[in-house]
């Protein structure tokens, strides 16, 4: 949720508008970049700091950066890419945001908490705004200090020292050859393109620690290092400081921490390669993803690496919480967890995680469930769950996130890189997770050494992406502007909240969806002939259940769509009631939720196409939530 970069080096229009492409997935309603030559002399001698920003996707700044020539002889840059919170997604609220005298610009990630207040403080001071960002505030922030005596990393320290809320914060000061930055919960990482051999930084010295050679970069992703840095810095929270082409410093102003400089996981460079959209490519990728996530799992799924998960009844209550897609992959997970072993779970979503409160102590297993491991409602969860004393264990696809770092046990998804807005790929991974889990749970109680993962096995050989012309008729179907109806019990259901999202997010349609079993207790008087009625009934034991539902729809008018493992033989005897059939193979129960959702992430990827949406960015969401 908004992305930012920070580049000192020879190249910074290629530079910053590539890692602002890379970071887009992040926010696209407006970009901009603002660039100085640092002490050599400015872009223009009465504009030091040279801003260029446009609304819309990136593309619209690229053409205004090449039309306009701004970064001729620049050698420091920042630049943003924008998922609004504080203002409409227009040119004037778009970053950087600079100061009245023009000496700074900002680009944030995050929400300044007590902008209000700030602002009305600066008012008083004879500021005026342009914008309704409360990121214009950080920089006003910075020239009242600067004229009263502090010097520009003074001035970030005593800005840092008042601003409450989430930041990731790169700045420019006019003619430095510094790029300042801050971090507080949003994320924030730094790596040299050539690395001197020193592994770590320390906050609070006064001399360089993190010496290098070669440009600088800094962003919000890692992502962004790919293709040159085989380490990093990741900032931790409440870090602020500085960094030139040749050194960092870091600051958290109370004493001396460590910065852990990492590896980067190589797997996380991702490319369309000849795919139309990254969405599409991601749910091909789905066969491989799991094959290599069941890999790793065998490996490093172990009692050494998790002591605590294979010990058996370690805890009397599991929480899952997730957010979105996640959170529909917590609700199928605690199924196969209680089916596998019994235990007690329950499901929040992250942004209802409190409501868990009085059930959090230190026999309680929280599992914190996110692709990007950056969506503040999970990252609240986790305070919260930690503050309770229970155990904490992260199901997280980006490995160096901060959920993964903060929680007391990490279990990678290894999807891969996901760069569509919408999420396929991850959610398939987390659901295998979540059986690997159930299974660990299950050879604890059995006192045996490792989970049994070979469902995860079948289920890669057995994996159908089905027939794409069929998918392609089914968004056809779905796009005719009927009222849409899915129903379904028990994981069924889930199935059919995460079918739901996909075809809502990128197609901008609506699908209800009801526990089939509810449709009679009042939902119903929406179906009429008008309305098609997807029947999810991939299980057995509630096929004929779910059946009769579909047909009290049915004869209300609505046209029945009967979504099941059934084969054509089981379901001869109904024929007469299906307007459609979809048909998915059978495979593991407790994997069968895996199988189901691709040819709806496929429908609903076809159905976006079909109506000339861009899958990969729809309107008013980002891919990595900060924000509460
Ligand atoms: C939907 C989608 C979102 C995310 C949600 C949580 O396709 O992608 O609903 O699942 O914002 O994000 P993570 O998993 O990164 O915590």
């Amino acid at each position: 949720m908004c992305g930012i970069v920070g580049y000192i080096g020879e190249n910074p229009e290629r530079n910053l508008l590539y890692k602002l492409r890379l970071l887009e997935y992040r926010g696209y309603d407006s970009a901009g970049i603002a660039v100085s030559r640092g002490t050599s002399g400015a872009p223009s001698e009465n504009n030091p700091l040279a801003v260029t920003k446009r609304a819309g996707e990136l593309k619209n700044l690229e053409n205004a950066v090449a039309q306009a020539g701004v970064t001729a002889g620049a050698r420091l840059g920042i630049g943003h890419t924008r998922w609004a919170t504080h203002g409409k997604p227009d040119a004037t609220n778009a970053h950087p945001h600079v100061s009245s005298d023009g000496k700074w610009a900002v680009v944030h990630n995050g929400i300044i908490e007590n902008h209000c207040e700030l602002k009305r403080f600066l008012q008083n001071e004879g500021y005026s705004f342009y914008s309704e960002t409360d990121t214009e505030t950080i920089a006003k922030l910075l020239e009242y200090f600067e004229k009263r005596g502090f010097a520009p990393l003074q001035a970030i320290k005593r800005a840092c020292d008042v601003l409450q809320g989430s930041f990731a914060l790169a700045v420019l000061h006019e003619n430095d050859d510094a790029i300042y930055f801050a971090k507080n919960k949003s994320p924030l990482y730094l790596a040299f393109s050539k690395r001197s051999n020193k592994k770590t930084a320390t906050v609070q010295q006064a001399d360089a620690d993190a010496e290098a050679e070669g440009d600088l970069f800094i962003a919000s992703d890692v992502v962004c290092f790919n293709d040159f840095a085989e380490e990093y810095y990741a900032l931790p929270d409440k870090t602020y400081g500085f960094a030139t082409a040749e050194k960092a410093e870091f600051y958290d102003g109370t004493g001396e921490i460590r910065l852990s400089s990492e590896k980067i996981n190589a797997k996380s460079l991702c490319l369309r390669n000849n795919y139309a959209h990254y969405m599409l490519k991601e749910i091909y990728d789905t066969k491989n993803a799991i094959k290599e996530e069941t890999d790793y799992f065998k490996t490093h799924l172990t009692r050494e690496n998790y002591p605590l998960l294979f010990q058996p009844r370690a805890f009397k209550k599991i929480i899952l919480t997730g957010c979105g897609t996640a959170y529909h992959a917590a609700l199928t997970g605690a199924r196969i967890i209680e089916e596998k072993c019994g235990a007690d779970c329950e499901v929040y979503v992250g942004s209802e995680f409190y409501n868990a409160g009085y059930k959090l102590n230190k026999h309680a297993l929280v599992v914190l469930i996110s692709q990007s491991g950056e969506t503040a409602d999970t990252l609240a969860a986790l305070t919260f769950a930690k503050e309770k004393g229970a155990a904490t264990l992260a199901m997280i696809n980006a490995e160096h996130s901060t959920l993964a770092k903060a929680a007391d046990m990490a279990l990678p998804v290894n999807a891969g890189a996901e760069i569509a807005v919408a999420s396929t790929k991850a959610y398939s991974c987390q659901l295998v997770a979540l059986y690997a889990l159930a299974q660990t749970f299950q050879a604890a109680e059995r006192q045996l050494p490792r989970p049994d993962l070979s469902g995860a096995d079948e289920l890669v050989k057995r994996l159908s992406y089905g027939d794409e012309e069929e998918l392609r008729s089914f968004a056809t179907l779905f796009g005719e502007g009927k009222k849409l109806f899915f129903i379904g019990r028990g994981t069924d259901y889930f199935t059919a909240l995460e079918a739901s999202l996909k075809i809502k997010e990128t197609s901008y349609i609506n699908a209800d969806v009801y526990y089939a079993g509810e449709l009679k207790h009042g939902f119903l008087a929406l179906v009429d002939e008008n309305a098609y009625v997807t029947a999810f009934a991939t299980q057995k034991d509630t096929f004929l259940k779910t059946l009769s539902n579909a047909k009290e729809a049915q004869a209300r008018g609505a046209k029945i769509i009967l979504f099941t493992t059934a084969s054509q033989e089981e379901t001869k005897p109904y024929e007469n009631s299906f307007f459609r059939i979809l048909r998915v193979p059978k495979t593991d129960d407790a994997l069968q939720s895996v199988q189901n959702v691709l040819p709806w992430q496929l429908i609903a990827y076809f159905l976006s196409v079909s109506k000339g949406l861009n899958p990969d960015k729809p309107r008013n969401l980002a891919k990595s939530v900060t924000v509460e």
